[in-house]
């Protein structure tokens, strides 16, 4: 028999309920089949079934996928992508420190300018993963059929915005998932005007559209609120495919105090000159009633959103020290405010160091989204027994209409 075992036969009622397992536990077959035998082997009556040692050690993911990283910045979702078994295909993004980070972290420097990149180039891939810049849109509206020329198709309403070349990716690509993420104000941006283009244009090249502003402090000891839009292929996943984003954990306690440095260098700490200003700036505004300058953080609490000025004067998280002027964060804080680990080390200057931290995705929150996104593609594989997805396409003797596509 050597390592295998092939059973013929299985019941019905035990096949499906291996599947519901399967779907559950987000583990393939073999995970599930070996798990159960691995707790009958230990005789753990008590246990819980996917506690096994065994199961611990098994990767987390469900179905293996391949992804691109577009506006990948130092590759958040890169991180938490790859941490739920996808492999990356294509990576783009343009500033050439953020791409000395992205070479460092992932031994590929991603190509430049997405305008420039045509699609046809671009690897057939499962999940088009970007973190894209927000820009305005006219709000003419997007119209599935351009009929007569009246209606504006996506082509008329986003030209000339980067937002424009991830639809044209998606339209030449169609990747059964795509996942964005932006600001919160994304939302309200140029009245509303801009996000409603965003959604009409997904849905009108045949996506179901999800999304929800998702806040990081759940993850990370940071304020951090950002939409996440998650889109399925109708063609696939048919018109309610089963997704739901998850609801953050409780918050796991972690205080700003627990992940400052021990001993952080003096040059952190602000000038005379710089603490004067930024007090007096803030006077300045009190006395007129409008909101503080700076922000003291809480080390008990959590902080302010990181944002990519921080470089600028550290202002929005200050550091209160006893006796001494406050401090800005160390480059090494930044990165734990945002979840990334200490081994990812930090190649570049201070001041890029802190825009790539600022403008970077939480890959923690990455990574609780994508397990969902797992699940759902799960569900879809659970639905058309035996279904695999090649190169973004579900293959399956009994998907019907699109199983030519
Ligand atoms: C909000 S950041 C994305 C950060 C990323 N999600 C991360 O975790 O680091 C947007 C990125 O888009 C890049 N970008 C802007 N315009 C671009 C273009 N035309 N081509 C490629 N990248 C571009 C910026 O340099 C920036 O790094």
């Amino acid at each position: 028999m050597g390592q295998q075992i092939l059973i013929r036969d299985v019941p019905e009622p035990i096949r499906k309920w291996l599947d519901r397992q399967r779907y559950e536990q987000r583990l393939s077959l073999k995970e599930v089949l070996l798990s159960v035998l691995d707790k009958a082997y230990r005789g753990q009556e008590t246990a819980p079934l996917f506690s096994s040692t065994l199961a611990a050690t098994l990767p987390p993911h469900f179905t293996p996928f391949t992804f691109i990283d577009l506006f990948a910045g130092i590759g958040g979702f890169r991180i938490a992508l790859t941490k739920l078994g996808g492999r990356c295909l294509f990576s783009c993004e343009w500033d050439k420190y953020a791409q000395k980070t992205y070479a460092a972290w992932f031994g590929e420097v991603p190509t430049g300018d997405i305008r420039k990149v045509k699609p046809a180039d671009i690897p057939d891939h499962d999940v088009l993963a970007a973190g894209f810049p927000c820009q305005p849109f006219s709000i003419a509206g997007v119209s599935k059929k351009n009929s007569l020329g009246h209606a504006h198709g996506f082509k008329d309403a986003t030209q000339g915005t980067l937002f424009f070349n991830v639809a044209t990716i998606i339209e030449a690509k169609r990747p059964p998932v795509v996942v964005l993420e932006n600001v919160k104000n994304l939302l309200s941006h140029n009245r509303g005007g801009t996000w409603q283009v965003i959604k009409e244009t997904l849905e009108s090249l045949d996506y179901r559209v999800f999304h929800k502003v998702i806040d990081a402090a759940a993850w990370v000891p940071q304020h951090r609120e950002r939409i996440f839009i998650v889109c399925f292929d109708r063609h696939l996943f048919g018109d309610s495919p089963q997704f739901e984003f998850p609801e953050p954990p409780a918050r796991n306690g972690l205080k700003l105090k627990q992940i400052l440095e021990a001993s952080p260098p003096k040059a952190y700490t602000l000038t005379d000159h710089l603490w004067k200003y930024l007090q007096e700036y803030a006077e300045r505004h009190r006395a007129k009633g409008n909101g503080f300058g700076f922000g003291m953080a809480d080390l008990e609490g959590i902080s302010r959103t990181l944002s990519a000025r921080y470089y600028k004067d550290g202002s929005e998280i200050l550091i209160p020290q006893h006796g001494k002027n406050p401090r800005r964060l160390t480059p090494r804080e930044s990165a734990r405010l945002m979840g990334f680990p200490d081994d990812r080390q930090i190649v570049v200057s201070d001041t890029q160091a802190y825009r790539q931290f600022g403008n970077a995705v939480v890959p923690l929150v990455i990574e609780a989204v994508g397990r969902e996104i797992m699940r759902t593609l799960a569900w879809l594989l659970a639905k058309h027994k035996n279904g695999c997805l090649v190169k973004g396409r579900l293959v399956t003797g009994a998907i019907g209409r699109n199983g030519d596509r």
